[in-house]
């Protein structure tokens, strides 16, 4: 999906995270553990800022929607039940030279002419030989050549390959002459020498062979092939868009292994292998198996939701781009319980399907699965927009029926524009049963939930209407590849009134949330100082609902008592309702730059109009000024925070 190439603004943003305190690598001061990165005083902020916007709009602000919050270290029957114990993994191939790891789906392609190795061989072997016969080393070279390597390799043939070119260059009475155990013994060392796995380099465009061959020889190096000799074939291979060669050297890759994403742990002091734990790869699992308890200590009824923020650790082949694939990062997942497309037939007699334009404002009891897919993603967008991710910076990928996972009905994930090309910050998936249907099977306890509607419904129903609906659930399962005795037997619970919920999952991404609006924010502003001098400022354009300090509060000057006693008392009211700052260090100017740089949206000025030396009419009043077009406002002290809250709350 990548589109763009922006490094150096990337690097701009990865500087100014550092240089901000907006995000560190972790454990820097021993050289930094690729894959983690903390949050320093200003990204903290931003990070808070963004998952209480999720929480609020998710669950606070819904009456259908509760929270979680569940330990990252659960029963190891879980990652079994999920498949993740079997299925989560990505595929990795290794660099044949150097050894570096690849995510094989992530490799960027490559294109151009492969050189094929056949061997190499030690050239101190060579002179060897060549001196045993009294030729040159070409000829020898060329006697272990192509034609000799491209057959089938056995001492037998290889021996009487060489009696015959000896041969061919001495005369028959000469060949004749070697004495039989010295052509054995050359052979046997030259084939332990070089019977070594043919090996591939990709040279692009302009880039002369040799090159490749210093890779090559690199790679029968580390195979134990002192000055290896190079034997390469003729034939030469054009190679178009091939995932096969490690982009930096152009060395062929491994094949692709599946690894194992999950981080492994061990429970108790005397644990053995049997007490293995995983670091949970996904939030969602504990919703599904506290669904239950939920369930029984609320009053939800299905359609509902159940939401969790935290932390999932995932053992990422190639984690990359900053922090946008980390291997410990925080999840945003909501699982949205609804009832299967059947139960709402029998209960309203149809069910609502998805077509374009479909108001999908308010939720509605006909609703079927594809109606609140639908509508979680409108929901999701609007969510976005209101922290200042609009349609400019997002896009959508509506996965085919080849990407969804097996149990998957529909999946579409919510894009955004990164410097480093279009990138996915949240999935929203129809997940259908298979969830909770995995995790009563294996854990034993029924998931299921009785609808009083549903039964009732099913109770008004004649037998050939019972006998019919039965037959149309089971065709249209069929058409979805699923048994006709499971299409019996859910129907037979449903038409007592139970079913297991299925389920529609908008899953977020918090810290790739905050690498996009932290670039989103990211602008230069050309600046003329006093003196005429043209610099480039930095300012942080965040939404100000999620901006990290939301006012900073000057005294004009430091050293007058009045003032700064004025802007404290101000600063002293306005922390204690929202995030603020005080700064009295250096001139206006740079404080301005300063909170600039942070993302600070409103700046607060103490000056002598405040203290009534140009009389009562400015007395009491500050100056309000706005970060993104430096404008300045007049404001009274006791209006601010009317005026402020709104705006960042
Ligand atoms: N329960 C579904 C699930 O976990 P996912 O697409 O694997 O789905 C959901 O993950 C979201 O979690 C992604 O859209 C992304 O925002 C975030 N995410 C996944 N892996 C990540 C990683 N290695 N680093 C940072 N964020 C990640």
């Amino acid at each position: 999906m990548s589109q763009t190439k922006e490094i150096p603004l990337m690097e701009k943003i990865v500087s100014l995270c550092k240089r901000k305190g907006f995000i560190f690598q972790s454990s820097e001061i021993y050289g930094g553990i690729n894959g983690f990165w903390d949050y320093g005083p200003l990204g903290a902020e931003l990070k808070r800022n963004l998952r209480t916007t999720w929480w609020n709009a998710m669950m606070r602000e819904r009456e259908d929607v509760v929270p979680l919050d569940a330990t990252i270290i659960m029963h190891p029957a879980i990652w079994k039940a999920s498949g993740h114990v079997d299925t989560f993994s990505d595929p990795m191939a290794d660099c044949l030279v150097t050894k570096k790891r690849f995510r094989a789906d992530h490799v960027e392609p490559q294109s151009g002419i492969a050189l094929k190795y056949l061997s190499a061989v030690p050239s101190g072997a060579v002179v060897d030989l060549a001196s045993q016969f009294g030729l040159g080393d070409g000829a020898i070279l060329s006697w272990m050549g192509p034609s000799l390597i491209e057959q089938n390799l056995t001492p037998e043939y290889v021996c009487e390959s060489f009696r015959r070119k000896i041969a061919e260059q001495l005369g028959e009475s000469a060949a004749m002459g070697v004495p039989e155990a010295v052509i054995e013994s050359a052979i046997q060392r030259w084939l332990s020498a070089h019977v070594i796995a043919e090996f591939k380099v990709l040279l692009r465009p302009g880039k002369p062979k040799e090159s490749a061959d210093v890779v090559a020889k690199a790679f029968y190096e580390a195979r134990g092939v002192k000055n290896p000799v190079l034997i390469r074939s003729q034939t030469e291979e054009r190679i178009e868009n091939s995932r096969s060669f490690n982009p930096e050297n152009g060395a062929q890759l491994t094949e692709p292994k599946p690894f194992n994403l999950m981080y492994k742990t061990y429970n108790g002091a005397t644990a053995t292998e049997a007490d293995v734990a995983y670091l949970r790869p996904e939030t969602a699992q504990a919703i599904f198996v506290q669904f239950k308890n939920v369930v029984d200590s609320t009053r939800v009824k299905v359609p509902f939701g159940i939401g969790q923020i935290g932390k999932a650790f995932r053992n990422e082949v190639t984690p990359r781009n900053f922090t946008f694939r980390s291997r410990e990062f925080e999840q945003m997942e909501l699982e949205f319980f609804i009832p299967p497309d059947e139960a709402v037939r029998l209960v309203h007699g149809s069910v609502a399907a998805w077509s374009e334009g479909a108001d999908l404002s308010m939720p509605q009891t006909n609703w079927g699965w594809e109606m609140w897919h639908r509508y979680w993603v409108a929901q999701r967008t609007a969510y976005y927009a209101g922290i200042g991710l609009g349609p400019d910076v997002l896009d959508y990928f509506w996965q085919g029926k080849a990407d969804l996972a097996h149990y998957a009905r529909a999946c579409v994930d919510i894009l955004f524009k990164f410097p480093f090309g279009t990138e996915e910050l949240e999935g929203i998936a129809a997940r259908g049963d298979f969830d909770l249907t995995q995790h009563q099977k294996h854990s034993g306890k029924p998931l299921e939930v009785f609808d009083e509607e549903l039964r009732a419904a099913a109770v008004k129903l004649t037998d050939e209407q019972r006998a019919a609906f039965i037959a149309e659930v089971q065709e249209d399962w069929n058409d979805h590849n699923k048994s006709r005795e499971d299409a019996a037997l859910f129907c037979e619970r449903l038409l007592k009134g139970f079913y297991v919920p299925h389920v529609i999952e908008p899953s977020a991404g918090l810290d790739r949330l905050a690498l996009a609006v932290l670039t989103l924010a990211y602008t230069e502003v050309e600046k003329t100082d006093a003196k005429g001098n043209k610099e480039t400022q930095i300012v942080m354009r965040f939404h100000p609902r999620i901006a990290p300090k939301k006012v900073a509060v000057f005294p004009l000057l430091k050293n007058k008592p009045e003032l700064v006693a004025k802007a404290r008392a101000i600063y002293d009211t306005l922390k204690k309702h929202i995030a603020a700052d005080y700064d009295e260090g250096g001139s206006i100017g740079k404080r301005y730059a300063r909170q600039d740089e942070a993302g600070t949206p409103f700046c607060v000025t103490v000056d002598f109009d405040s203290l009534g030396e140009k009389g009562d009419e400015l007395k009491d009043t500050v100056t309000l000024r706005h970060r993104d077009d430096g404008s300045q406002e007049r404001v009274k002290i006791s209006d601010l925070l009317g005026r402020l809250l709104p705006l960042v709350s």
